[in-house]
């Protein structure tokens, strides 16, 4: 079932739960995410952030494919497609291309333009029946070449976009993409507790999901976090087991080549981190 993100980031809310993002990148990525959301009976974001559309042959191609694989696979649950980290030009490409969600990114503009350009592609979004998330401060680490510094957000900045009507809403609070430094302070849940109660209520984005501890995630969920963004794991899943099959000699064994059998293993590995998601963040059995 291909729907935008409103309805189940608002419904896992209620029910104390998260919904799992996860990029794609190729073929195997998408199929792998979308079995491990249907076994587990799980609503499920699939995002493909500029780069990886760009890779994957443009947007166009992205939502075609998904749409495809959501009928041949039988995929029952909630499946929404989501941009990630979006420029202006970006979301409207999307929107275009069939997209049923899109996240702008306006963090690296001053506060007056962000509003300006989010309130925009608010409306571009819903009048099309698009979800829309839009983020304040700057989510620290590396995505697609864009770095930051494990910003936290202002929470009266976050009330101010809250108010254009964005569905859904990114705020850095201490977080980062990629692998966390050793000396990383963790999440700020003071930050989280005043972002949610300026903006009432409105459900609330953990970028940066690899690598943050078990207990923070259920702490986080518990303070209004309803979307959990999930990259580098499925990256670090699948390299390891493609590892270990070729160091295992299986590409030379037989056919072992031929890519069907060598992208088997990452693409499996995805599919169990996947589910484990679904099941630390409670969305497995929700659909
Ligand atoms: P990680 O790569 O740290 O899991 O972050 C993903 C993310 O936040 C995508 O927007």
């Amino acid at each position: 079932m291909y729907v935008n993100l409103k309805d189940m980031c608002r419904q896992a809310k209620e029910g104390h739960y998260a919904i799992g993002h996860f990029n794609i990148n190729n073929l195997e990525w998408t199929q792998a995410i979308l079995q491990a959301a249907e076994e587990s009976r799980s609503p499920v974001i699939l995002s493909s952030s500029e780069g990886a559309g760009k890779y994957m042959g443009g947007f166009p191609v992205v939502a075609a494919m998904v749409k495809a694989l959501i009928e041949t696979m039988n995929i029952t649950v909630p499946v929404a497609l989501h941009l990630d980290h979006g420029t202006y030009d970006g979301c409207l490409k999307c929107i275009r291309a069939g997209f049923s969600s899109i996240m702008f990114d306006g963090s690296k503009y001053d506060i007056e333009e962000n509003k300006q350009k989010t309130s925009i592609l608010v409306n571009a979004a819903h009048i099309n029946g698009l979800s829309i998330e839009a983020e304040v401060g700057a989510i620290g680490g590396e995505e697609d070449g864009v770095i930051g510094m494990g910003e936290c957000a202002d929470p009266s900045q976050c009330a101010e976009i809250a108010e254009l009507g964005v569905d859904i809403l990114a705020a850095g609070i201490g977080n980062i993409h990629g692998k966390y430094p050793a000396n990383w302070a963790g999440l700020q849940f003071d930050v989280l507790e005043k972002v949610q109660k300026a903006t009432g209520g409105i459900p609330l984005v953990l970028h940066g999901g690899t690598g943050i501890p078990d207990d923070q995630i259920k702490k986080a969920i518990s303070l209004g976090v309803s979307k959990i963004n999930v990259n580098t794991d499925c990256q670090l899943a699948f390299a390891d087991a493609t590892r270990k099959y070729i160091e295992a000699g299986k590409d030379l064994e037989g056919k072992g080549f031929d890519p069907r059998k060598l992208l088997a293993p990452g693409k499996a590995a995805i599919v169990e981190l996947v589910k484990q998601k679904m099941e630390l963040f409670g969305s497995a059995g929700k659909a």
